[in-house]
């Protein structure tokens, strides 16, 4: 199980932002693929929202180099006496704290909208370690490139665009960074173990909404039906959304994720703090891939990968705060109001959240906690690690997906 979100105990008071004109990205990049412009019309946005958390204060020494993120992550992975479980906790108080950011999101809708499914708008949320599409500066180039990320990688796109392959569908999709990825802004006020406070990307509610109303989703106007799609954390922001409002979601597909474990965390070991150089102006708090090969652990199947995406990966990497991996101290959340369609969808050799074998592992008590959820379907992903992306046949994956959603009248 990925350590829940600590986040969905905060009390996230206030939505959106007043709705102010979404701007338009700067033209001098391009906002897809050549071949996603072929098949699609998409548009970028850059979208306030200010959110009111009540916030976990950091009560330990920040980090000073990365044996103290070696330490860290023991304390966080090592083996709780039980019973009783004490969880490691660092925090010391909480804080109100109001956010403001802005969040960049793209929206893609299908050319040819004959299917009958180009209102659905899946709504996709990234996990740790990913972004929805960042600068990349080049080592050999001095100008920037755009890279775009785990939704809609330019890396061979017919066998890696989650995005290409849902509009080739003829579905659309809206895509965002979570705060303090990509091109959304404020990193300032995500908690990182320096005496910040401990806040989060509260975003998906209030965009949800935005989205809903049609403010977002370029000509297509008022979408007819809101799908939540998530990958890892962005799959537990997603299960958070459902319980804490039923109502927001038309159906939520969930992949990278697991309820019946426990171990996520010891993939974190592959984890060393960014500091000094590659990501400017972010303190120690933020963690990145120690190298190439904790990556190909934690996200890979190490036995069957595409070496020209691992690498692709790698480069694209965007650093986690320390805070994101903490456990929240209540268990697994239910969600057990939601009655619309459930797709659970992990890889088979998902170390974190299976310990490398998601046979049997899905099902249960994924069920149980969406016990209303109709229809509710659990698929092992064959021989994928848990960047399923990434990883070869993901179009197998994405094919599941759209399956299901077409059989649940989305
Ligand atoms: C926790 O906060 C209190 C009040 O701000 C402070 O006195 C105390 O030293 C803090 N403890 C730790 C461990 O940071
Ligand atoms: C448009 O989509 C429909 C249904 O998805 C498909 O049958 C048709 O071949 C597509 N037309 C073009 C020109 O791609
Ligand atoms: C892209 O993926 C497809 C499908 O797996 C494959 O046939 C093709 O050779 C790949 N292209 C490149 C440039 O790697
Ligand atoms: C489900 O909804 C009912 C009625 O609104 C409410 O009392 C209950 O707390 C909700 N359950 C959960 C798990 O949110
Ligand atoms: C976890 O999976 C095992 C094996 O399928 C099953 O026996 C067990 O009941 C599941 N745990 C929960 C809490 O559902
Ligand atoms: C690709 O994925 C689909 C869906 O999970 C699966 O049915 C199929 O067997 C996979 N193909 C291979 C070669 O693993």
């Amino acid at each position: 199980m990925l350590p829940l979100s600590p986040y969905r105990h905060l009390l996230v008071l206030l939505a959106a932002a007043p709705f102010l004109p979404p701007t338009l990205g700067a033209p001098s990049y391009p906002l897809s693929s050549e071949s996603m412009e072929r098949i699609g019309d998409c548009v970028d946005y850059q979208i306030p929202v200010t959110t009111h958390t009540e916030a976990q204060v950091w009560g330990l020494p920040k980090f000073s180099n990365n044996f103290d993120v070696s330490a860290f992550i023991l304390s966080l992975i090592r083996r709780k006496p039980v019973p009783p479980t004490i969880p490691f906790n660092p925090f010391n108080g909480t804080k109100d704290v109001t956010g403001s950011y802005t969040i960049g999101a793209t929206f893609c809708s299908p050319k040819n909208a004959t299917g009958g499914h180009e209102k659905t708008v899946l709504l996709a949320t990234h996990g740790l370690g990913y972004d929805r599409r960042k600068n990349f500066q080049t080592q050999l180039l001095t100008n920037w490139l755009e890279l775009y990320s785990y939704w809609t990688p330019t890396l061979n796109t017919s066998e890696y665009s989650f995005a290409e392959y849902v509009v080739s569908k003829g579905y659309s999709i809206f895509m965002y960074d979570r705060v303090g990825t990509g091109k959304s802004s404020n990193t300032e006020s995500l908690a990182t173990p320096n005496p910040k406070p401990r806040t989060t990307s509260p975003s998906s509610p209030p965009l949800t909404k935005s989205v809903r109303s049609g403010q977002y989703t370029g000509e297509l106007g008022r979408p007819s039906k809101v799908v939540h799609v998530g990958h890892s954390f962005g799959s537990i922001l997603t299960h958070t959304l459902v319980e804490q409002d039923p109502s927001l979601s038309d159906g939520i597909i969930l992949t990278g994720t697991g309820y019946n474990g426990t171990s996520f965390p010891c993939s974190s070991r592959a984890l060393a703090s960014t500091w000094p150089t590659r990501y400017p102006g972010l303190d120690s708090g933020y963690l990145t891939f120690a190298d190439v090969y904790g990556n190909v652990a934690t996200f890979f199947n190490p036995a069957d990968f595409d070496p020209e995406a691992l690498w692709y990966t790698q480069h694209i990497a965007q650093p986690l705060a320390a805070i994101e991996l903490l456990p929240s101290a209540s268990g697994n959340p239910g969600a057990t109001n939601f009655t619309g369609p459930v797709l659970i969808l992990t890889g088979e050799v998902d170390l974190g959240n299976c310990n490398g074998n998601c046979n049997g592992l899905l099902e249960h008590p994924a069920r149980e906690l969406f016990s209303q959820a109709k229809p509710f379907q659990a698929a092992v992903h064959p021989k994928a690690g848990h960047g399923i992306n990434f990883n070869p046949n993901a179009t197998g994956a994405f094919g599941v997906m759209t399956d299901f959603l077409a059989k649940s009248g989305l």
